[in-house]
């Protein structure tokens, strides 16, 4: 289908993310995309991202381009000097949950033109549909974590009722997970979600955890991932007994820079809450070909300094070139070792936060070193860059082991010491002795992703039919 056919001036579409930088930069790629088809879409975020947005991602060149999109906003009920990121995020969750229902339907009620359907981030998954409910519109769930690990959410009580959990201590963190369906004998116990680690009464029962908030979205029209179906389409086969209506529509940043590249009158924006600092890129340009690790751990896991020095020892003892994402609200401390100052300015970069897509399909990057969060991994699969992944909660634990079990495109460091030596090794495994195993996976995973998101490619066609849908939801 092209792209005029589905234009329409009076679909509306709301759109609410969680508001935290992975989750309102992937939402807000799906808004771009609806409102090339002119679609109305009315975007919903917190005055926090709002203004970070405004102030780091670019927001005047984003309304310019998207004529049809519109931003409200609603304080998110922290107060201004709350951290908002790390185990702290605890607390936004709970803020959302407690406060945000009569601002957004509030927004939802006063839209013009009238709304036709509610896009909520799934992780509020009760909280969206009651709002959509009240306010009778289709709601519609979008999930910014994997197929698989969505799946593995859903699972979780039937891995109590089957006994596979509770996890029984330390010792039984190697006790492989059998009846995941579509997933038999993929999982060990330690590669479940983190909140898996607890009891029953923590995981299963109470309301707005992970596992409750997931079996909500069957009260939901529909279901959108960012993944395609190359890459998960056995999961997605038993997703779909479940949930009869998915829409797999990523990697969204390349299905976006698909369509935008074939769309002349738009130019890309940054979606970030962070300041970029490009000058890596210029730094990039300057080194050998595949010859750089990029290091970076998203947007809101937080490094102890002791953990900081342990993996800047390791990058400089690899001896390998390097280029690393510190965030400013990481705490490198202001006493850094001579030698890794020195092993740095041989070798090494370092930014607060860097232009990732961009600096992934940099022809001078050859592996990341991840923490798994979903976007980063989607990213670096498109790109064709291998990983060593680090997980430090949530997902996380899920999307390494899909990575280095499935599709076999790196390491898991999950549950490994935090120790130089072992930094070290693996940075030299992945970019020196099983380079080659590793690209050569990475690369053809690469060429299905993009094939994905060109006009014949599943995910291509998977986003028009939601758009089908959408429309139709309206007559
Ligand atoms: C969290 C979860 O960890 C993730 O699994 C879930 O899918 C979304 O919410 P986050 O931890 O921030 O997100 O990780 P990730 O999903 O990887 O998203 C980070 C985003 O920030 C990526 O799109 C990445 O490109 C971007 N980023 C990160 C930058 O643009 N620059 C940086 O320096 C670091």
């Amino acid at each position: 289908m092209k792209a005029e056919e589905t234009t329409d001036t009076h679909t509306h579409v709301v759109i609410f993310p969680c508001p935290v930088q992975g989750h309102v930069s992937t939402m807000l790629k799906l808004a771009q995309l609806l409102s090339l088809h002119r679609f109305h879409i009315t975007f919903i975020t917190t005055d926090c991202i709002h203004h970070r947005l405004h102030r780091f991602g670019d927001i005047q060149a984003l309304l310019q381009t998207h004529p049809t999109l519109q931003f409200k906003t609603f304080p998110d009920g922290l107060p201004h000097n709350h951290p908002r990121s790390g185990e702290s995020l605890v607390d936004l969750f709970h803020s959302i949950n407690l406060h945000a229902k009569p601002h957004i339907k509030h927004i939802v009620l006063s839209a013009k033109p009238t709304l036709t359907c509610f896009i909520g981030d799934g992780v509020f998954g009760a909280l969206t549909v009651d709002v959509a409910n009240e306010v009778s519109i289709p709601i519609i769930h979008f999930r910014t974590i994997s197929a698989s690990c969505f799946w593995t959410y859903f699972c979780v009580p039937k891995l109590f009722q089957s006994n596979q959990l509770p996890i029984r201590g330390d010792e039984d963190m190697d006790r492989v997970i059998t009846c995941i369906p579509g997933m038999e004998n993929v999982f060990r116990c330690r590669d479940l979600p983190s909140f898996c680690r607890g009891t029953e009464s923590d995981i299963v029962f109470p309301m707005n955890s992970m596992a409750f908030e997931t079996r909500e979205t069957l009260r939901a029209r529909a279901l959108i991932l960012n993944t395609f179906e190359d890459l998960e389409g056995s999961v997605l086969s038993q997703i779909r007994l479940h949930f009869p209506r998915v829409f797999t529509i990523g990697p969204l940043h390349a299905q976006l820079n698909s369509r935008q590249d074939s769309n002349p009158e738009t130019t890309p924006s940054t979606n970030c809450v962070w300041e970029v600092d490009r000058s890596c890129v210029t730094w990039l340009d300057s080194q050998p070909l595949k010859s750089v690790i990029y290091v970076s751990f998203g947007s809101i896991a937080t490094v102890t300094r002791e953990k900081l020095l342990e993996i800047w020892y390791g990058l400089v003892k690899s001896k390998k070139r390097f280029l690393w994402v510190v965030r400013h609200d990481m705490d490198g401390g202001d006493r850094v070792p001579a030698e890794l100052e020195e092993g740095t300015k041989e070798r090494g970069f370092i930014v607060g936060w860097a232009p990732q897509e961009e600096v992934l399909a940099h022809k001078a990057v050859g592996g990341f070193l991840t923490h798994s969060g979903w976007n980063s991994t989607l990213e670096s699969l498109a790109a064709g860059v291998p990983m060593i992944c680090w997980p430090a909660f949530g997902d996380q634990h899920v999307n390494s082991r899909f990575v280095s079990e499935v599709c076999k495109v790196g390491l898991d460091m999950k549950d490994v010491a935090c120790d130089r030596d072992i930094v070290e090794r693996m940075v030299n495994d992945l970019m020196g002795h099983r380079r080659e195993e590793f690209l050569n996976s990475a690369e053809a995973l690469a060429l299905l992703a993009n094939q994905s998101v060109s006009p014949a490619g599943s995910s291509y066609s998977h986003l028009d039919h939601l758009m089908h849908y959408i429309k139709s939801l309206g007559q």
